[in-house]
């Protein structure tokens, strides 16, 4: 197996500066703590800025570092402002976690930010072997993985976001929008914590780039590019194994005794204004006014750790906290007791861990939070069961620790109210709560999330692989021959979004001036029967190829023109009546969509509509359509951007039998949608079956694009 290569901002560790002296420190926040027990399975290297501008002096750090397989970014201070200061925790940080209202756009530090990535990348094309597996973290890089696949266009390239991933109206915000988008369709894989930010996430791609996803599949250019969740968890075994410590045993009844035997509330977090701190408090002062019965029996315990202080909301934030824990301790303390104690420094695990196990209660409430591990770990920690954890539903974590008390972090009045619950829950309602977690954490521990996470991605090489042996130009020699050498061929041919593009209104997309010369100069030759073998109505059909020697397939095959007549494979009915109506209901709830009839046929489009309403709308109306007809001879057709409704026993594979059923040397179909999986499932063994676009299909071939299918087809003329 190849070497695991961990890119972040922040390494494992920080060096700081104390008194003239160097030295490593933790670093604080849930990627570096959460990723630090990565490397026990791989064999893992880490690239990652110091946290500082090192000095010669501390060049000797460095070389200690890399001994440990972390391999420092060394910045400047103006790139460290510009990229780390600036756009990271001044843009990135604030819009992506719903306070546009903080974000600053400001081109100097877009430049850092980029300059920033380049300086990582060539860092890591340096030292990255073939076989390597790269795996970049957080936001701080998003423009690194295109960055590297322009470099080593074959590596195997991962990214991870661990905060969330916004909605498009926020995302649209950022002027450099497109610019991140693209940076990160580098990558094979693209992770999120929960499902919500993937789906943020693959609207951002389809409004911005065009991009639509198939199963969280997308084609970008000819690489198949992954978008999955992945939910972070804890190394839970340590956190098990270090709360039944006897050392930790011991703080914990330190910390009781010295809180004189009250309930303890604990919440734990970087100093962030995410965090929903202030309005924490104000629900902890909000509780003590409601249930005068719990003055003088609580002790709430907010555990902080300085983070980004040079950030001037931060500071704000720093002294606005201040200011209300001194103001509840003066509103209801007294000698003996200390309503809110708090602390502001980084603790080491063991001391961390004991305030977990010391707790009643762990209120975490963050007002937006990508994953949140404090209260995975909290869970973790209860190794009696007894405990209960209130969880903001704005949080990753909330999508896995359903059993948790979950509020809205917004509503102080059920925050108080969530208090009285938790401190007033049974001990084996706590039990079976907490219990019910632990199993679901221990099994989805860290490990099992990156072995995953590392799993998925070479099961995308594999498919980018198939895929590429799949696409028909590595193979056009053979086609190219196989046509020549022929003299009997068919060529059975889709019209929509295989021969012209998807047009909004479907009636401007007749055929253009090239598409007719290479019909013209295909159905021309006598070796060749062209059939269009389309969804479209006779009529139509009829007016735009009136001049070609061509057959064709009308309304996915109820109608069929072979050698200048039609046959009609089904008559015309009566039923459209009732169908219609339930349409007309679907276009007047959907801006944007509007209904085709055709002879055979009833059609619903949608391909104008907004994107995520049309595809919700789209899957009501097949299951209103599916007890309507159930029992009846029609049957519901799902095309690309469509709903049609007809007769049963219709496709465009039955009707290609017309022809089918004759000897030919050289049969070739092409087709993008649905309807045409039906044609290319009857077709002879050694068909050229040609599917445009990305998705499972039967056929042998895939192209790209319309444009790829004709400039094949312009090759075939020239034979
Ligand atoms: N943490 C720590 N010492 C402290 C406070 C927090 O080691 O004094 C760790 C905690 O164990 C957790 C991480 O910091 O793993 C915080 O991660 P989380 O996902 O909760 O929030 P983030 O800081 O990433 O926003
Ligand atoms: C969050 C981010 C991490 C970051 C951490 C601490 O957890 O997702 O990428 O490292 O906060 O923030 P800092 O700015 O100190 O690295």
């Amino acid at each position: 197996m190849g070497r695991l290569l961990i890119v972040s901002n922040r390494l494992p560790v920080t060096v700081v500066r104390k008194k003239g002296k160097s030295n490593f420190q933790p670093s604080v926040g849930g990627l570096a703590t959460g990723l630090a027990s990565v490397s026990k399975r791989y064999s893992t290297l880490w690239v990652g800025w110091s946290g500082i501008e090192m000095n010669s002096e501390e060049k000797i750090l460095e070389a200690r570092m890399r001994s440990e397989g972390m391999y420092p970014v060394n910045l400047s201070k103006s790139e460290v402002n510009g990229y780390y200061h600036g756009f990271c925790n001044k843009t990135i940080w604030p819009l992506f976690h719903n306070f546009p209202q903080y974000a600053i756009y400001n081109e100097k530090w877009w430049d850092a930010y980029k300059k920033v990535n380049e300086k990582f990348q060539a860092v890591v094309t340096e030292m990255a072997e073939s076989d390597d597996i790269i795996w970049i973290h957080d936001y701080h890089l998003m423009l690194l993985p295109n960055l590297l696949r322009e470099e080593v266009s074959e590596a195997k390239i991962g990214f991870f976001l661990h905060i969330p991933f916004p909605p498009f109206e926020m995302f649209r915000l950022l002027p450099w929008r497109r610019d991140l988008l693209e940076g990160l369709l580098g990558a094979d894989l693209i992770g999120f914590h929960i499902y919500d930010y993937v789906q943020n996430f693959l609207q951002c791609i389809h409004r911005l780039l065009g991009y639509e996803h198939e199963l969280g599949r997308l084609i970008v250019e000819d690489r198949i590019v992954k978008v999955d969740a992945f939910p972070m968890g804890i190394d839970y075994d340590k956190f098990e194994s270090i709360t039944s410590s006897p050392e930790v045993e011991e703080e914990v009844k330190r910390i009781r005794k010295r809180l004189g035997g009250r309930r303890i509330i604990l919440s734990v977090d970087r100093l962030d204004y995410t965090k929903g701190i202030p309005l924490r408090l104000e629900a902890f002062d909000l509780f003590l006014d409601k249930y005068p019965e719990y003055v003088g029996k609580v002790t709430f315990v907010l555990k902080l750790v300085p983070s980004r202080t040079r950030v001037e909301h931060y500071v704000q934030l720093k002294k606005y906290v201040d200011e209300l824990v001194g103001k509840i301790n003066g509103k209801y303390g007294d000698i003996e007791w200390v309503p809110v104690q708090y602390i502001y420094r980084f603790l080491p695990l063991e001391k961390l861990i004991a305030l977990y196990r010391a707790a009643d209660i762990a209120l975490i409430t963050p007002l937006r939070d990508g994953m949140n591990l404090v209260a995975k770990e909290f869970i973790a920690s209860k190794i009696d069961g007894k405990g209960a954890l209130i969880l903001s539903e704005t949080t990753g974590a909330a999508f896995e620790l359903v059993e948790a008390i979950i509020v809205n972090p917004n509503d102080k009045e059920r925050v108080a109210e969530a208090l009285k619950i938790a401190l007033e829950m049974p001990e084996d309602e706590q039990i079976n709560r907490n219990r019910t977690m632990q199993e679901r954490l221990k099994r989805y521990n860290v490990e099992k999330w990156v072995e995953d996470f590392i799993q998925e991605l070479d099961k995308i090489k594999e498919v980018q692989h198939e895929f590429s042996t799949k696409y028909l130009m590595r193979d056009a020699n053979n086609l190219l021959k196989d046509y020549r050498d022929s003299s009997k061929r068919l060529l059975l041919l889709d019209y929509d979004g295989t021969l012209v593009p998807h047009a909004d209104d479907p009636r401007k997309a007749e055929p253009d001036e090239e598409l007719v010369g290479i019909l013209t100069e295909l159905s021309s030759d006598r070796r060749n029967t062209v059939v269009i073998v389309s969804g479209r109505d006779r009529k139509t059909l009829e007016g735009w190829f009136k001049n070609l020697n061509v057959d064709l397939v009308a309304e996915h095959g109820a109608a069929v023109r072979r050698g200048g007549e039609w046959r009609l494979v089904e008559g015309v009915d009566d039923w459209k009546e009732s169908i219609r109506q339930v349409l007309e209901l679907y276009v007047d709830r959907t801006p944007g969509s509007f209904i085709e009839e055709k002879e055979f046929s009833i059609v619903w489009h949608y391909r104008k509509a907004n994107p995520e309403l049309g595809r919700r709308r789209a899957a009501e109306l097949e299951s209103v359509l599916m007890s309507l007809i159930a029992g009846t001879d029609l049957n519901i057709l799902k095309g690309d951007k469509v709903i049609e409704v007809r007769k049963a026993g219709v496709d465009k594979g039955r009707a290609a039998l017309e022809w089918l059923s004759d000897d030919w040397e050289f049969v070739l179909a092409a087709g993008n949608d649905v309807t045409d999986e039906d044609l290319f499932s009857v077709l002879p063994e050694n068909s050229y079956s040609i599917k445009i676009g990305f998705g499972p299909s039967r056929a042998k071939y895939y192209l790209r694009s319309v444009h790829e299918l004709r400039s094949v087809l312009k090759k075939l003329q020239r034979l």
